[in-house]
């Protein structure tokens, strides 16, 4: 650590908003004041169109559209085919990308061959639950239908209501403007995990904003009797928190609830499914430790004449490291650089071998089953695959886990590493025990050769979802403008790109 030159922790963030308060009291005093006397957004719910937003509140506006600028498509399963393989027979193994910029979250989940092409409500592989963390429509529905209504039913029974990208309502309130937790689940976890909800601060809040989507979470079956009084089945948003933030902690929560969230289609482990724990692998960290924010890194102030402000593009830190990470580190820009990457290279290559040797042990798995090995002989070689694909899974999904918190995303790869190991260990015997000497994992090393493993047919799912996005796709954003949820001159001149269709 001494390779840092940092200010004293604890006190950074408070010494960084007196510098800003002493420096510009007046400016901010007429921005709060213009805050303070401007016309509310929208007395009562939720204003989920972010254009409503911008005459109040231009500078937070203009900086929000700039989220647009990242349409880039990642394409993860191109970048470690690995993943294919670990995700057979899920909807992963399809279509994989790393995040974009928040504008076109709708986009993203509309284009992922995972929702794939429903004709119509009630068809389709997913249910409503996935909209969740894509828009501010999805809060002002809850509050319109009730929560359980909302998490009632497939994806396309809400197409036409959730037409606006993550914005201004999913963290403020439509009245006052103050932050606010706008999904009631991540409350509920909070309390789950022993938080008492009376003691957030503000600065908890600058950070809980943002775990109300990057977080890991299932869907629980949840039944319900509707205004008719009709049995109905809710699949309800649900963080696993009860046990603890931490991936053992959560698997602990999994494993008493005996859930799964699919099987394997080679190895048939009954596996987990890390979404994005990017808040929990975050508070393992020094920064959260410190008392810094996921504002403070990704949201710096900016000024603008007198005015200071949050810069609501979202994206990289990396892209402005002189205004995030260097208002606290204090070597140049260039070493700072140099010191961060020489870091990440060293989990690019713990990652890479946890990965093969994961891949390899569930083609090892399938390859036994297929030589008549018994479940008895297979039970710990699965139970040995589960966790450790989980603790892999849960240290990189986040995406930004290695900066968020080095160490333990280190930790959580070994230990992910040695679980893979021990069951290709004992896949040696079984195969011997069946007279299997010389098997060699076919193959992998492309996300075309990968997903013929896995039983893709992509040229299936594309057409399908082509033809969802001439049809359907047109009748709910019509619907929607129609019944005035959605401006479509806010969607000018935006790109719309896919992994299949570049
Ligand atoms: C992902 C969450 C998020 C979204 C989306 C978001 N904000 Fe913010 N906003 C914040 C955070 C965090 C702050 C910092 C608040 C603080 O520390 O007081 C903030 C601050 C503000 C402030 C207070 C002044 C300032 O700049 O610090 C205003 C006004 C504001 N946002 C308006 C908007 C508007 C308008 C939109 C939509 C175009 C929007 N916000 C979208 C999280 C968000
Ligand atoms: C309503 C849900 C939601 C909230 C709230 C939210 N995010 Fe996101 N965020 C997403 C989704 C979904 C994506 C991926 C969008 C895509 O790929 O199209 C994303 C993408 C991102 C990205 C990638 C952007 C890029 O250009 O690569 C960053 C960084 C990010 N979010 C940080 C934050 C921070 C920091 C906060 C809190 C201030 C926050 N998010 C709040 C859902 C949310
Ligand atoms: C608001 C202040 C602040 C900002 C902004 C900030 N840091 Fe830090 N950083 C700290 C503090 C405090 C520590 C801990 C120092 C200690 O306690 O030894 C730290 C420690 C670190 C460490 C060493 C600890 C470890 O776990 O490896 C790295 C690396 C680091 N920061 C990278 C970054 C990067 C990259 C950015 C920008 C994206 C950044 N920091 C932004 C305050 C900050
Ligand atoms: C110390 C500064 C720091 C803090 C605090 C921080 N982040 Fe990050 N975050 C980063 C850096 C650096 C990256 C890496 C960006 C890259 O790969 O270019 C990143 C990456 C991300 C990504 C992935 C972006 C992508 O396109 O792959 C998301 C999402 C994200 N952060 C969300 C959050 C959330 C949510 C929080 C709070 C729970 C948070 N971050 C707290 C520095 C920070």
């Amino acid at each position: 650590m001494n390779k840092y030159t940092v200010l004293l922790g604890s006190s950074l963030v408070a010494i960084a908003a007196m510098a800003f308060m002493a420096n510009s009291i007046s400016g901010k005093q007429a921005e709060r004041e213009s805050i303070n006397t401007s016309p509310v957004v929208k007395a009562e719910g939720f204003e989920s169109k972010n254009e409503e937003w911008a005459r109040y509140f231009p500078r937070q506006y203009d900086s929000w559209k700039q989220t647009r600028q990242n349409d880039k498509i990642d394409d993860m399963l191109q970048k470690n085919p690995q993943l294919v393989i670990l995700w057979a027979g899920y909807g992963f193994s399809k279509d994989y990308n790393a995040p974009r910029g928040h504008f076109y979250a709708l986009q993203s989940n509309i284009n992922t061959l995972r929702t794939g092409g429903p004709t119509g409500p009630a068809t389709g592989p997913m249910p409503t639950a996935c909209w969740t963390c894509k828009s501010p429509d999805v809060p002002r529905v809850m509050e319109e239908e009730g929560e359980n209504e909302y998490f009632t039913g497939k994806w396309a029974r809400i197409g036409d209501q959730i037409v606006n990208p993550i914005g201004c309502a999913d963290c403020h309130d439509s009245k006052t403007a103050n932050l606010k937790i706008s999904r009631p689940y991540l409350l509920r976890a909070l309390e789950a995990s022993g938080t008492n909800l009376d003691e957030i601060t503000h600065q908890d809040m600058r950070s809980l904003v943002c775990a109300q989507c990057h977080v890991e979470y299932y869907f629980k079956d949840t039944k319900y009797k509707d205004a008719e009084g009709k049995e109905q089945l809710a699949k309800v948003v649900t963080l696993p928190w009860a046990e603890g933030l931490n991936g053992e902690a959560m698997e602990t929560y999994y494993n008493g609830y005996g859930f799964s969230d699919w099987t394997h289609s080679i190895s048939k482990t009954p596996m987990l499914k890390a979404q994005h724990p990017g808040y929990e692998l975050y508070k393992t960290g020094i920064h959260a430790q410190r008392g810094v924010s996921c504002a403070d890194c990704h949201m710096p102030y900016k000024q603008e004449g007198a005015v200071k402000f949050s810069d609501h593009h979202i994206t990289s830190p990396l892209d402005n490291i002189a205004t995030t990470c260097l208002t606290c580190h204090r070597e140049s820009e260039e070493e700072f650089r140099s010191v961060v990457k020489r870091k990440y290279d060293r989990k690019e290559q713990l990652l890479k071998i946890a990965l093969d040797n994961t891949a390899k042990a569930h083609l090892e798995a399938g390859k036994a089953w297929e030589a008549g090995a018994t479940e008895a002989e297979m039970a710990e070689v699965l139970e040995f695959i589960r966790s450790g694909q989980w603790l892999l899974d849960y240290s990189i999904a986040s995406h930004g886990s290695f900066y968020h918190a080095p160490e333990e995303t280190l930790r959580l790869l070994s230990v992910a590493n040695e679980k893979a190991q021990q069951a290709r260990l004992k896949l040696v015997t079984i195969l011997g025990k069946h007279n299997v000497f010389d098997y060699v994992a076919p193959d992998f090393s492309t996300k075309e050769k990968a997903q013929e493993i896995a039983g893709v047919n992509l040229p299936q799912l594309v057409d399908e979802k082509l033809e969802f996005k001439k049809t359907l796709l047109e009748e709910w954003n019509q619907t929607a403008v129609q019944e005035g949820r959605l401006n479509l001159e806010s969607r000018k001149g935006m790109s719309d790109k896919s992994s299949y269709a570049k």
